[in-house]
């Protein structure tokens, strides 16, 4: 049994090696240039077969009344030094950098670095935008342009809407008239439904005349109509346009089954697994069918499910396919239109379509 001198010597001893473990795992510590030192030094003082774990192991030639003090003592020590190491590699920059003669230079050509917030962001109708024509380009549409200042021969006359159809009316619609340049008045497009006929113009141009394959376009854009402003009208909002053209019999690609099952697994992949769509029968001149689209969704997590109407859709007018050159007997399609803001609104549960053209930095930059 050890007397108590023999005791006082051990813990003597204990506390000596304690503190020259220290003294040389800082000096250690202010040795290291790069992090491959770093790395050694963590495996030879503060990792699991380092040698301050190792001094733990001695414990058992500790007087048992000292036991605990000498515990204690080394666990402080393994914390000092893993403060001291932290504190090295924040104040050096060590940790990351390589071995010290392979380090990179500084490439001043690169661009800083900025924060979004104080650049800017996109507008909550050009992302929605986006990410809809991104949902309808997986299922295989391309995109197609018309133009906003439109004549009536495409607004109108060949989506099948005759002279006397009040949707003509220059009340309901922004004419322009320019006689020094055009005979007859144009207008600023009231649907992108334009964009359609403008596609189907091309193409049968492009084919000599004649349509050589199948279309599937979507087209986004921008239309006007004299509305009175409030929280679900305004002069301009956006719509985005689908037309699917094909030859009818085989394969079967052109059907309101296929029209149901596109705009279904659009509803799907925009809105979530809980989306529903439905159609109802109604009157466009361009299609025949024709449907009103209602999606149901949750507006927000905390509100019920309900029905919205969207747009409209369609197997494509015989009338309308002639009227670009296309024979209704060998070829067939559907259509389908519908409001962007509805869409973002919608989503996002916005309240007042006013928002989304104040440019209130205060509400667009929640979005
Ligand atoms: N152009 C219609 C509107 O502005 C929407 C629409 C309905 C587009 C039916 C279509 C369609 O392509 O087939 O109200």
């Amino acid at each position: 049994m050890a007397d108590g001198r023999t005791a006082n010597l051990a813990a003597m001893d204990a506390q000596l090696t304690i503190s020259a473990l220290q003294t040389q795992a800082l000096a250690a510590l202010a040795d290291c240039a790069d992090s491959p030192a770093i790395d050694a030094w963590k495996a030879a003082y503060v990792g699991p077969k380092g040698k301050a774990k190792a001094l733990m192991g001695q414990i058992k030639s500790v007087p048992g009344d000292q036991r605990a003090g000498f515990g204690a003592a080394v666990n402080a020590l393994g914390k000092m030094l893993d403060d001291a190491l932290a504190a090295k590699v924040e104040s050096s920059g060590l940790a990351g950098k390589p071995a010290t003669g392979a380090a990179p230079g500084v490439d001043v050509t690169e661009p800083g670095v900025l924060f979004s917030q104080a650049v800017g962001r996109r507008h909550i109708l050009s992302r929605v935008r986006d990410e809809i024509v991104d949902v309808f380009a997986r299922l295989g549409f391309a995109v197609a342009e018309g133009q906003e200042l439109e004549d009536d021969d495409h607004n109108f006359v060949r989506l099948n809407i005759p002279p006397g159809h009040p949707a003509r009316d220059p009340i309901d619609n922004f004419y322009i008239d320019d006689p020094a340049r055009v005979a007859r008045p144009r207008m600023l497009r009231s649907q992108t439904s334009t964009v359609q006929i403008r596609t189907m113009e091309r193409r049968v141009a492009e084919g000599g005349g004649q349509l050589q394959g199948p279309i599937k376009i979507v087209a986004p854009g921008r239309v006007y109509r004299p509305d009175t402003v409030d929280a679900t009208h305004s002069f301009m909002f956006h719509q985005i346009e689908g037309l699917s053209i094909d030859r009818v019999g085989e394969g079967g690609n052109i059907s309101m089954a296929e029209l149901k099952s596109t705009l279904f697994q659009f509803a799907r992949a925009y809105f979530g697994p809980e989306a529903e769509i439905r159609l109802r029968p109604t009157f466009f001149p361009f299609t025949e069918p024709s449907a009103e689209l209602d999606l149901r969704i949750r507006l927000r997590p905390d509100a019920p499910v309900k029905w919205m109407e969207l747009g409209g859709c369609g197997m494509v007018h015989p009338n309308v396919l002639r009227a670009c050159g296309i024979d209704p007997e060998q070829w067939g399609g559907f259509a389908f239109g519908f409001g962007i803001e509805r869409l973002a609104m919608g989503k996002y549960g916005i309240p007042d379509i006013r928002m989304l053209f104040e440019n209130d930095l205060r509400f667009l930059r929640q979005l």
